[in-house]
């Protein structure tokens, strides 16, 4: 059994898709879950629409105080009434966040009162196009990494009065790539939209690590969901997402191990990792894609630059 598990993980498809999903929840410790999250505040940005709703959704169903930082008013509004209507008592919270705009994380963050028990950077874009933010950065680069390094930053007082725990969201695309400091900064002659997006999530994943190490009273975890149904793949990926719709995971499946890490009772010493479908997982799957630790100290120090 443990053999087919390995064979099966090591395809890829039959570990990321829902059979995957299926085959992996038959470990998970359903007491896990089955927690109160009542006095917790959590915030979670993206969290109108896909992953980031799901894992409002089983948080705010938990008794959690959620606040959902959507950049899109309306989009905000219309996921908060969703949320209300189906969890009458459910304690929600909506602010209004560009995530890709430093000067805006600053803004939420000088605005926002109370401690924060949960920060999920769950927002992200996979655009096929480049574009630069009005503060200069590549759009895949800003909303995925340095938006939520800033919205950490600045964070980091509230969630050191909680012994807090940071989330992020990142995807399976990170094996894909070693880190380049040029290609996250948009330094490149020709754009490709899947390369810079697995950029970020490589970035996130080392970034997640760099914090572990740096800040040991808040537990830092980074995951990946597979492959879920969601309005990002079928937009950003519309050929990938006609192939294998029928095996996707649904968003809750997706954002299973984002709430399974803001909630889990047993997570003591385990900060720095990545997880997939509750269980840590390595962050590479050849050798090629080690990063050097020169790029890595490269990473954190050009990340910390615009947010100080
Ligand atoms: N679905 C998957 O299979 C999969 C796989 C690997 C990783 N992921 C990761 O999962 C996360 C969630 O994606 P999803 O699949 O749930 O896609 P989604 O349904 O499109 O959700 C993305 C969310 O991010 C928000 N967002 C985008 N740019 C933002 C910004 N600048 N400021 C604030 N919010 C912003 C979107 O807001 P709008 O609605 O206003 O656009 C939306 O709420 C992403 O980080 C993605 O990389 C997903």
């Amino acid at each position: 059994m443990a053999l087919l598990d390995a064979i099966l993980d090591a395809s890829v498809v039959f570990s990321f898709d829902r059979s995957g999903f299926e085959r992996h929840a038959q470990r998970f410790v359903a007491a896990d879950t089955r927690v109160s999250m009542q006095g917790k505040s959590v915030l979670i940005t993206g969290a109108n629409s896909g992953l980031g709703f799901a894992t409002a959704r089983a948080l705010a169903a938990l008794g959690a105080t959620v606040h959902l930082l959507c950049r899109d008013e309306g989009r905000g509004r219309a996921a908060r009434d969703a949320l209300s209507k189906e969890l009458p008592s459910a304690d929600l919270h909506l602010h209004q966040l560009d995530v890709s705009v430093l000067a805006e994380v600053r803004r939420f963050v000088e605005g926002f009162k109370g401690p924060v028990d949960v920060l999920v950077n769950n927002a992200g874009v996979l655009p096929d196009t480049m574009t630069r933010t009005a503060e200069g950065h590549e759009l895949t680069f800003a909303t995925n990494v340095l938006g939520p390094f800033a919205l950490t930053t600045a964070l980091l007082p509230k969630l050191l009065v909680a012994k807090g725990r940071v989330i992020t969201v990142a995807s399976g695309g990170l094996y894909t790539q070693k880190l380049s400091l040029p290609i996250l900064q948009g330094a490149v002659e020709r754009f490709d939209g899947v390369v810079a997006y697995a950029q970020t999530k490589r970035a996130e994943v080392i970034l997640n690590e760099l914090w572990a190490v740096k800040q040991p009273d808040i537990t830092f975890s980074a995951m990946h969901p597979g492959w879920a149904d969601t309005p990002a793949v079928q937009s950003s990926l519309p050929r990938f997402y006609r192939l294998t719709r029928s095996r996707l995971r649904t968003p809750d499946q997706g954002a299973d191990t984002a709430v399974w890490l803001a909630v889990a009772p047993r997570l003591a010493g385990k900060s720095g990792l990545f997880w997939f479908d509750r269980a840590p997982v390595s962050t590479h799957l050849a050798r090629w894609t080690k990063e050097s630790s020169e790029d890595r100290e490269r990473l954190w120090r050009l990340v910390e630059q615009p947010v100080r």
